[in-house]
C-alpha cells in the first residue's frame, strides 16, 4: 500500500525514506540507540499509555516505545509523519499490536484534545520553520492530557567545538535555516510559550543534540 504525503512547508524526507535506516546510525555516530533509550526512559511509560511520536520517520522510536505498552490495556504508540514514503516504511517494518502509523502534519494533528499521555519527538523540530514550530508545539499541547509529558530530543545551542562544527555545517550544507533557529536556542521558550512548563534540559549529546523534558500543567485542559 502507498501513502500520500501531507502538504507542509516542513522539510519532509520522502526522497530519503529508502536509505534512512541505513544512514541515520552513521549520521548519529552510533549514538542514535543510546539517545532513543534515554528519551524513552523520560517518558515514564505505563502499559496503558497512549503515546504520540511526532515526525516519526521510519518509526524506530515509536516501535521501541510500543514494546513497553500493553495493547490489551489500551496502550498504543502512534507515529505520524508528513512524508508518505516514511510512513510506508514504518508500516512495513514496524507496525504491531501496540504500534500504528499515519500520515499527518505536526502543525495540524488529526487527534482529539487531551487524548495522549505523552508526546515525544526526536530530530524533528529542526525540519520546520519558526511558525510551524509554534503551531506544532501548540498542537502537541492540545492533544496532551493535563499532567502529560513532552519529551523532545533535537538540535539546540552547541556546547562543544565539534558540536558547533556539525550543527553549523548541517545548516549551510543542507540549506536548512530551520536548523539555524534551533542552534540559536529557540526551543525552550517556544515550548513554554505553548503552555508547557519550562523544559528541563536533561543532557546534550554529541555537543549539539539536547534532550528536553516538559509537562502540560495539571488543571489545564485544551
Ligand atoms: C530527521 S527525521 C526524524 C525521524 C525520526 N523521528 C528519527 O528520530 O529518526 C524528520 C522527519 O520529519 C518529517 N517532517 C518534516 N516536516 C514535517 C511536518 N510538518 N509534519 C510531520 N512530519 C514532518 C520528515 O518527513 C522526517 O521524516
Amino acid at each position: 500500500m502507498s501513502y500520500s504525503s501531507i502538504p507542509t512547508r516542513g522539510r519532509t524526507l520522502d526522497y530519503a525514506a529508502g536509505v534512512y535506516d541505513i544512514l541515520e546510525p552513521w549520521v548519529m555516530f552510533g549514538f542514535q540507540e543510546k539517545i532513543n533509550r534515554q528519551v524513552i526512559d523520560h517518558l515514564e511509560i505505563e502499559p496503558d499509555h497512549r503515546i504520540l511520536d511526532v515526525g516519526c520517520g521510519t518509526g524506530v522510536v515509536t516501535r521501541m516505545i510500543s514494546e513497553k505498552l500493553s495493547p490489551e490495556k489500551g496502550g498504543v504508540a502512534i507515529g505520524i509523519d508528513a512524508a508518505g514514503k516514511m510512513i510506508q516504511g514504518a508500516v512495513e517494518k514496524r507496525q504491531g499490536p501496540a504500534c500504528t502509523f499515519r500520515t499527518a502534519a505536526a502543525e495540524a494533528l488529526p487527534f482529539e484534545n487531551d487524548s495522549f499521555d505523552s508526546v515525544v519527538s526526536t530530530l524533528f523540530f529542526h525540519h520546520i520553520q519558526m511558525d510551524l514550530k509554534i503551531r506544532a508545539f501548540a498542537e502537541a499541547f492540545r492533544v496532551l492530557k493535563p499532567g502529560g509529558r513532552l519529551v523532545i530530543s533535537d538540535m539546540h545551542v552547541p556546547e562543544t567545538f565539534l558540536g558547533a562544527l556539525i550543527a553549523h555545517a548541517s545548516r549551510w550544507l543542507l540549506f536548512q535555516p530551520q536548523i539555524g533557529e534551533n542552534i540559536r536556542g529557540v526551543l525552550p521558550d517556544l515550548i513554554q510559550e505553548a503552555g508547557f512548563t519550562y523544559p528541563r534540559l536533561v543532557k546534550t549529546y554529541l555537543g549539539y543534540i539536547t534532550l528536553f523534558v516538559s509537562k502540560k500543567p495539571v488543571g489545564l485542559t485544551s
